[in-house]
């Protein structure tokens, strides 16, 4: 842990992130957070090859004595069905894990929110150490709690608040990172920027090259200045109640994009979750601006940030507005049947807009 910058959660089971090199196999820091005998290692068939043997041989090696059971499902967002779940489960059940028992989710955002709902549900609730390997799970989906498989009607509409008792993310794994995958988690890196801090957007783009060279200090910077501000949000707000919405700025139209296009993303055309979240943020900005809250000025130095980075600004060809519309009704943010969006009053300042005019996200729908 000699290298690893630190960033601390409250709340009322308050955890650390460490965010740093080498954490993979730091098998005694990985064990401090096991309380019992049993642990769960659930990974994905891209990622348990290349990690899965450190953590195990870490574990196994700070404690003996644990029964470490593994749980690798197929990689890709296809996996975070109820079906995945069920296996989950039923791997905890082989395993004989009891209540003190810890999953560990090695990978990415679909692992993290699968492991951790399973986690959440097993015995009511049994410990859950996130281990992200993606940019975009280290500095989003790995921190606060949420927990979620997904069903045809919606991305995340099953789930559950479940903390972590640690997040240990491991710089060294982004060198397996492909790049499309790095644009990614930029995407989310740059939205924290864009809903409330100006000055570390304008250091997102002053550091571009760095950041997409994978400098390592550049991206451990980017990664704990990330997590601070999820880290501040979901502790004021961890069941988001209301600040904590503002980290779903772009989100209602990028689900609704993932959702309409079946999900997808690594080896075919459909936008996965980060990019669809970077075209989602450019419609909130261009909303916003239609609707006369923020300056239009604002939109485009988003969207050139977002297309200098390499990320997609535009709908996919083929997606129906109305379609999309119709997906954007599910929205869990949504109350009382009214669209209630993330939008802002332009950048570094996203806010809560309830009650928007269907007619109005039509027309950016449409575009
Ligand atoms: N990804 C948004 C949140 O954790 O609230």
């Amino acid at each position: 842990m000699n290298h690893a910058r630190t960033v601390d959660v409250g709340g009322e089971i308050p955890y650390t992130i460490a965010i740093g090199p080498g954490l993979l196999g730091d098998g005694e820091a990985l064990a401090r957070h096991v309380r019992g005998r049993h642990v769960l290692l659930v990974s994905d068939s891209v990622v348990a090859p290349l990690y899965a043997g450190t953590v195990r041989e870490a574990l196994h090696t700070a404690r003996p004595d644990l029964a470490i059971g593994t749980f690798i499902l197929p990689a890709g967002e296809e996996s975070k069905t109820l079906a995945h779940f069920g296996h989950a489960i039923e791997a905890l059940a082989t395993l004989g894990a009891t209540r003190d028992a810890c999953v560990v989710a090695l990978g990415g955002g679909v692992v993290g929110d699968l492991a951790g709902f399973a986690a959440a549900c097993w015995m009511r609730g049994v410990d859950c150490v996130q281990v992200p390997t993606t940019l975009l799970s280290m500095v989003d989906s790995s921190v606060g709690g949420k927990t979620a498989v997904d069903i045809p009607q919606g991305k995340n509409l099953v789930g559950a608040f479940h903390p972590p008792r640690a997040v240990f993310a491991d710089t060294d794994a982004l060198a397996t990172l492909p790049a499309r995958e790095l644009r990614a988690g930029l995407a989310e890196v740059i939205k924290y920027g864009a809903i409330r801090d100006a000055r570390f957007f304008q250091w997102l783009e002053q550091e571009r090259q760095a950041l997409l060279a994978m400098d390592g200090q550049a991206l451990a910077l980017a990664i704990a200045a990330s997590c601070e501000h999820k880290a501040e949000i979901v502790d004021r707000d961890p069941l988001e109640k209301g600040e904590r919405a503002l980290l779903n700025f772009g989100h209602t139209f990028g689900h609704a994009i993932e959702t309409e296009q079946g999900y997808g993303g690594l080896g075919n055309d459909n936008l996965n979750h980060g990019e669809a979240v970077a075209v989602g943020m450019v419609l909130a900005a261009r909303l916003s601006a239609d609707l006369g809250l923020a300056p239009a000025a604002d939109a485009d130095r988003l969207e050139t940030t977002l297309r200098d980075y390499g990320l997609p600004t535009r709908i996919p060809v083929g997606l129906a507005p109305e379609r999309l519309l119709a997906r954007m009704r599910l929205d869990k943010k949504n109350l009382a049947g009214r669209l209630r969006l993330v939008l802002w009053r332009g950048l570094g300042r996203a806010e809560v807009v309830p009650d928007v005019d269907e007619s109005r996200v039509l027309a950016v729908l449409s575009g």
